[in-house]
Order: C-alpha cells, then sequence, then structure tokens
C-alpha cells in the first residue's frame, strides 16, 4: 500500500511562520528604539504597518472567512482577534498622525506590546482550535491560495 503524502502547506503553518517573521522584525526595531527620532519611528510604524496589515489581511479573509458557523467558544475568541486586528491598525494610523518623539516612541511600544499579546492568543489557543474545526485538507488549499495572493512557490 502506497503511503499517504499530504503535500504543500497549510495555511496556519504559514501565518505562524509570519508571526516568527514579526517578532524578529520587532525584537530589531526595539533594540534602537530608545535612541530613534520622531521621523525614526514612523519609519518603523510604516515597516511594521506592512507587515501586520498584510497579516491581518490574510487572517481575516482567508482564515476567519473560511469558518462559516461556530462553536460559541470559537466565535468569542475569534471576535476578540478581529478586534485586536482593529486595534492595532487604530494605534498604526495614531503613529502616523504623531508630532512628538516621546508619543510616537510609547505608541510603538504599546502597538509592539499589542501585537504580541495577541500573537500569542493565536497561538495558544485560536489556531489550535480553527485546524480542528477545519480540517487539514481544507488549511492545504487555504495555503494554497495564500500562496497564490503572496507570489509563492509551495512544493507540490
Ligand atoms: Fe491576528
Ligand atoms: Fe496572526
Amino acid at each position: 500500500m502506497k503511503p499517504v503524502v499530504q503535500t504543500g502547506a497549510d495555511l496556519i503553518d504559514l501565518l505562524l511562520g509570519e508571526h516568527g517573521c514579526i517578532l524578529a522584525l520587532m525584537r530589531h526595531q526595539e533594540r534602537r528604539m530608545a535612541r530613534m527620532s520622531l521621523r525614526e519611528l514612523q519609519e518603523c510604524g510604516a515597516a511594521l504597518e506592512a507587515v501586520l496589515q498584510a497579516h491581518a489581511v490574510e487572517e481575516d479573509q482567508l482564515l476567519f472567512g473560511a469558518l462559516g458557523e461556530l462553536p460559541p467558544a470559537v466565535r468569542g475568541t475569534l471576535d476578540a482577534m478581529y478586534g485586536e486586528h482593529q486595534e492595532m491598525r487604530a494605534l498604526l494610523e495614531e503613529l502616523r498622525g504623531q508630532r512628538e518623539a516621546v508619543r510616537a516612541r510609547a505608541l510603538l511600544a504599546r502597538l509592539m506590546e499589542l501585537a504580541r499579546e495577541h500573537f500569542a492568543v493565536e497561538e495558544r489557543v485560536l489556531f489550535g482550535l480553527v485546524r480542528e474545526w477545519i480540517g487539514s485538507v481544507r488549511l492545504r488549499e487555504l495555503g494554497s491560495h495564500y500562496a497564490g495572493r503572496r507570489g509563492m512557490q509551495l512544493p507540490a
């Protein structure tokens, strides 16, 4: 009998990889944050915005959008995560309009703290629930949608 070979990458694994990448970017930025000017702090915000926004859009549209009817426990966590995506967008917008370095630094620090807490809940709670709910075949299909949207080639 031929072994069952599962190919491709599932969407949750791909999103987890992005968490790792965003956490590395934040660590890099944090090391220099205390000495940054307003302009540099806003440049950091712009770089974080690019990756956080792309990540939140894939989660909102591909993962959360594929869930349909949900048990109340999953729905509650999902709504909280969706709300935090909005909160991060609001912080980034506030950072863009800042005129004082002290305030911009505090906003950037708050954004990083929120992103870390948010990722931790997704990793510890939400992704496991979603994985059980959606199943591995559908998650690999969603992984291939993600790859197409990002211009990636997944192994066949
Ligand atoms: Fe998220
Ligand atoms: Fe995430």
